[in-house]
């Protein structure tokens, strides 16, 4: 059981390895994403308990457009029937749910249920559950900066806070710790802004794998980092 003193703020996860899980079995790739559905409820649940108050899962990458149509539809589809189904328990946790990403460009079906639940759940307090999806680091700094231009400041007041204004992430804080599930060790345009203090953890478990039992693997590791921030360990420790 994970100390309540070091729990993360924030937890974002880069769940990969579930075309690779189903390979190995020999099913089609979307047998992946649906155990890896799996996997992501018992980690949501597992950090709620936890006291994590902010998860982030990385869902699909702007990138991620490239697939093949067939992969893409079914990911949409999993993704509106996986939503409908947690409703009850996003409330019943008082778990908020949010979405990283260009909204406008899903598909209306999706969009719908996206909206649904961000509304539903938007009076829970307990955690936020950030699905990034759509996603793109790049897109989301020069979303900002477009923003912020369309505001007409001058240049010396953009500043880092009034830019981290203008990014999906607003008012969260930066994830603490980053973890990539499969042994891939990237970011794949994930968080670029936010991550410049994270901490990261690559465990070579293939998503549909990942229990709640890892997830307190690596927050036991991370337990044991010393963060810094730029500072001596000295001052750190005096802190
Ligand atoms: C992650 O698993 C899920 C998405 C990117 C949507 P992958 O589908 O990337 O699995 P691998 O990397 O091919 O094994
Ligand atoms: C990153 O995984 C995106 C998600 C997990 C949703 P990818 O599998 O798409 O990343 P690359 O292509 O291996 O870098
Ligand atoms: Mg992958």
């Amino acid at each position: 059981m994970a100390d309540s003193t070091s729990v993360p703020k924030h937890v974002a996860i880069i769940m990969d390895g579930n075309g690779r899980w189903a390979t190995s079995r020999g099913l089609p790739r979307s047998e992946g994403h649906r155990a890896g559905t799996e996997a992501a409820r018992g980690v949501v649940t597992r950090c709620r308990e936890l006291g994590i108050r902010h998860l982030t899962l990385y869902t699909f990458s702007k990138e991620n457009w490239g697939r093949p149509a067939d992969e893409v539809k079914f990911l949409f589809d999993l993704l509106v029937r996986f939503l409908t189904r947690e409703l009850d328990t996003l409330l019943t946790q008082s778990i908020r749910f949010m979405v990283l990403g260009e909204l406008a460009e899903l598909p209306l079906a999706t969009r719908k249920v996206l909206s649904h639940v961000m509304a539903k759940t938007a009076h829970c307090t307990e955690m936020t559950l950030n699905l990034a999806l759509n996603y793109s680091g790049r897109e989301e700094i020069l979303r900002a900066c477009r923003r912020l231009i369309a505001q007409g400041l001058p240049p010396e007041a953009v500043t880092e806070q009034r830019l981290a204004a203008e990014l999906y992430t607003v008012g969260q804080p930066d994830p603490d710790l980053i973890i990539r599930t499969s042994g891939e060790m990237r970011l794949s345009g994930y968080l670029l802004w936010q991550s410049a203090y994270s901490e990261f953890a690559f465990p070579e478990t293939l998503w549909p794998d990942f229990t709640p039992a890892h997830l307190d693997a690596v927050l036991d590791d991370f337990r044991k980092r010393s963060r810094r921030f730029g500072l001596t360990s000295e001052q750190v420790s005096a802190q």
